[in-house]
């Protein structure tokens, strides 16, 4: 949460420290606040994001994809327009203007106890693994956790240098590609394949969190149901074009609901009345 409302609005200077080329156009940027009071002010939950400026380019919407208790901030960008080409000129040393946090994450703090199924989808995949990163800080807090993670290509896969940590953390990891290259042994189909093999315990008591293609959402929805998750512990994550970042412009609207605002994670019982195709 912003505690000091007058810096809703005010990008706040952040110095790149560290750059990991995660996969073909994919860097995730570690960046430090400037100023001491910035590092305390800029505390999220995962699926919460920020506004990202570069001067004299733009500013683009960027989930955190870091533990939330980490005061430096991580997001992990694909190469996709201006902002996003400017950012991936950018070196160590480089200042870039941050505003946030905004919107509602997944609600991690009413889902302890239960057990958690996350379904990644390319670059949907930062809010995930911010989300990932909290649970294991209160690893006792949950049940089990199932990550599936869905990409095109096995060169495509993110945070390898952190599958081990999670795994040992007791994180059950599933990476489907679409399309097998090089020497990958794994499956190979959709995402939601995994899905259908996964048996619950207890159905009652699990959640399902998903962030990705608005296509896949809705077949991740459509699994998570017929496994027996009520609608009301489904949470998407939805993507929209947007610029205020604050419920103010009307760029982000579904109706009469703003997914910078009231979102970008709603539950699926929420976007049933809304019109959103995920059901
Ligand atoms: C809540 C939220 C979280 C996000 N988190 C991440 C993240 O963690 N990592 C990441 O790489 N990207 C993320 N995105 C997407 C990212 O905001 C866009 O890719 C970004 O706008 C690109 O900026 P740009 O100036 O480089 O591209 P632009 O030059 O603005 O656009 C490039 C092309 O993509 C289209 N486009 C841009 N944004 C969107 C959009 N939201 N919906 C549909 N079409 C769009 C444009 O119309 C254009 O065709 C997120 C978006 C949202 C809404
Ligand atoms: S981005 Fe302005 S209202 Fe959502």
């Amino acid at each position: 949460m912003v505690r000091d409302n007058r810096h809703t609005y005010r990008p706040r200077p952040a110095k790149v420290i560290k750059i990991i080329d995660e996969a073909p156009g994919i860097k995730t940027f570690r960046l430090r606040f400037e100023m001491q009071k910035d590092r305390k002010r800029f505390s999220f939950l995962p699926g919460q994001f920020g506004l990202f400026s570069l001067m004299g380019i733009g500013e683009a919407t960027f989930s955190m994809c870091s533990p939330p208790r980490q005061k430096d901030i991580e997001i992990s960008v694909r190469n996709v327009g201006d902002v996003t080409n400017a950012m991936f000129s950018m070196q160590k040393g480089d200042v870039i203007g941050v505003r946030g946090p905004y919107g509602k994450g997944f609600p991690v703090g009413d889902i302890k106890g239960k057990d958690i199924v996350i379904v990644a989808g390319g670059i949907g995949f930062p809010p995930l693994a911010s989300a990932v990163e909290y649970i294991i800080q209160r690893r006792k807090n949950y049940g089990k956790v199932y990550v599936y993670y869905g990409v095109h290509a096995p060169e495509d896969i993110v945070y390898r240098y952190k599958k081990e940590r999670w795994l040992k953390s007791g994180i059950k990891i599933f990476t489907t590609v679409e399309k097998k290259t090089g020497g990958w042994r794994g499956p190979v189909g959709l995402v939601t394949d995994g899905l259908k093999k996964l048996k619950l315990a207890d159905v009652q008591n699990a959640a399902g969190l998903s962030c990705g293609p608005p296509i896949m959402l809705k077949f991740v929805s459509q699994e998570l149901r017929t496994l027996g998750l009520e609608p009301d512990s489904i949470f998407l994550s939805l993507e929209r074009l947007m610029q205020c970042g604050i419920g103010k412009c009307g760029h982000c609207n579904i109706g009469n609901k703003y997914v910078c605002r009231d979102g970008p994670v709603f539950s699926l019982s929420e976007l049933r009345y809304m019109q959103e195709d995920v059901w």
